[in-house]
């Protein structure tokens, strides 16, 4: 019988996000390539600065990327050489190509686009007729909406962890005498990807605040390491009980283990419940299917695109080929971070047949293989025998 749902009773040590802002109002980074041995905190003032810390993986996550774009607005529209507007609709001529530009940063992840297009709602009713004194009112309004998109972010992500914690746990908990759960989580979902707590990271911080929690596995995510470089860095620091695998070893340790719950995070879930997120997540619900394990998406409202019917109509960002020949990391001989090629000279840089290399980011997981999607406002759950979900009623 399943006993008592999450609590959130644990004082939790403060965990490092991705984003802060300073006393003097300044929006901060920490760079995200060279955790966790570095930390650097590099100012974005500029939406040229966002577009290329987002772009260059300074910054990752599908929330985190969002807030920075609407920041960096937010700090364009307030500097001290900020453009000055006769009209709202001269204020909607100079903010819509910004919008247009930022987006097209990173395509698949729709918080992005979801913020930017809030942001462009608020100037299709605004932007049009009116004076100088209009044009100001708008903008004010623009860095408020700006600013709103990075500041809800937290308490959604503790609902969401709660929900699917207690989800979770209904289907797992107390079963056979089970006291605590082990999951599984892919790519790295918490503090770093969002503006805190995370998202399937949330999930599993809230078992674990509520006593739950046996064991988080979580995969290494090659050829970024968002597991080996960041999660295991907000595991460790939170003292969640984890444990690191390499993306190979998935399905060794559903085999020989009694796993109780896949969880992961999503960069955009469709209108039928396929998911778009981290390359690796399909092997790991396909894995899942086959030794029954529950497979949980867990997501804000912001990442659902319920214009898209199924997950065949996501664009999947191809990374450079180059990319999954490198790792960077620490060295251990001088101390300095370097970045080290793993691949012969020529793997992922040629156009010759033997020097290719495949590395989109993302891979879609089919709706059939997910068994609930939680969001801030519920969980969504497959039903038996099911090839879709309905996500829009959690949204
Ligand atoms: O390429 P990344 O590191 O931005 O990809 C991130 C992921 O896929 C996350 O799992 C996803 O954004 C959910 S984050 C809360």
């Amino acid at each position: 019988m399943a006993s008592q749902a999450p609590s959130g009773s644990k004082q939790l040590p403060d965990m490092m996000t991705s984003i802060r802002i300073t006393a003097q109002g300044d929006v901060e980074i920490v760079d995200q390539l060279l955790l966790p041995h570095t930390v650097k905190w590099d100012k974005v003032s500029t939406p040229e600065e966002a577009f290329d810390a987002i772009k260059s993986m300074k910054i990752r996550g599908a929330p985190a990327i969002a807030s920075l774009a609407a920041l960096s607005i937010r700090s364009h529209l307030s500097s001290a050489n900020a453009p000055t507007f006769a009209s709202p609709a001269e204020v909607a001529a100079h903010v819509s190509p910004i919008l247009d530009y930022l987006q097209s940063s990173r395509p698949t992840a729709v918080n992005l686009s979801e913020a930017m297009n809030r942001i462009r709602a608020v100037l299709k009713k605004e932007g049009g007729a009116g004076d100088a004194a209009a044009a100001t009112d708008l903008v004010e309004t623009l860095k408020a909406m700006c600013f709103a998109v990075h500041e809800e972010d937290m308490e959604r992500n503790r609902t969401m962890g709660r929900l699917g914690a207690e989800w979770l746990w209904k289907q797992r908990g107390g079963k056979d005498g089970k006291k605590a759960l082990k999951v599984i989580t892919v790519c790295n979902t918490g503090s770093l990807a969002t503006s805190g707590y995370g998202t399937a990271i949330g999930v599993i911080t809230a078992l674990f605040e509520a006593d739950q929690l046996d064991t988080a596995y979580y995969a290494q995510t090659t050829p970024y390491h968002q597991g080996s470089r960041l999660t295991s860095l907000e595991l460790t620091t939170l003292r969640i009980p984890a444990c690191m695998i390499c993306d190979t070893m998935l399905g060794s340790l559903m085999q020989h283990n009694d796993i109780d719950g896949v969880i992961v995070g999503a960069d955009r879930i469709v209108k039928n419940g396929d998911t778009a997120n981290k390359i690796g997540t399909y092997q790991a619900a396909v894995l899942a299917q086959r030794h029954g394990v529950p497979f949980i998406v867990a997501a804000p409202v912001t990442t659902v695109d319920l214009s898209l019917e199924t997950g065949a109509e996501i664009h999947i960002e191809q990374r450079p080929p180059v990319e999954a020949t490198l790792v960077r990391g620490r060295n251990v001989e001088t101390g300095g971070m370097s970045v080290v090629r793993i691949s012969p000279e020529g793997v992922g840089a040629g156009p010759e047949p033997w020097n290719q290399v495949y590395n989109p980011s993302f891979d879609v997981t089919p709706a059939e293989l997910i068994s609930a999607v939680v969001t801030e406002k519920g969980v969504a759950v497959r039903a038996e025998g099911a090839k879709s979900i309905d996500v829009a009623s959690v949204c």
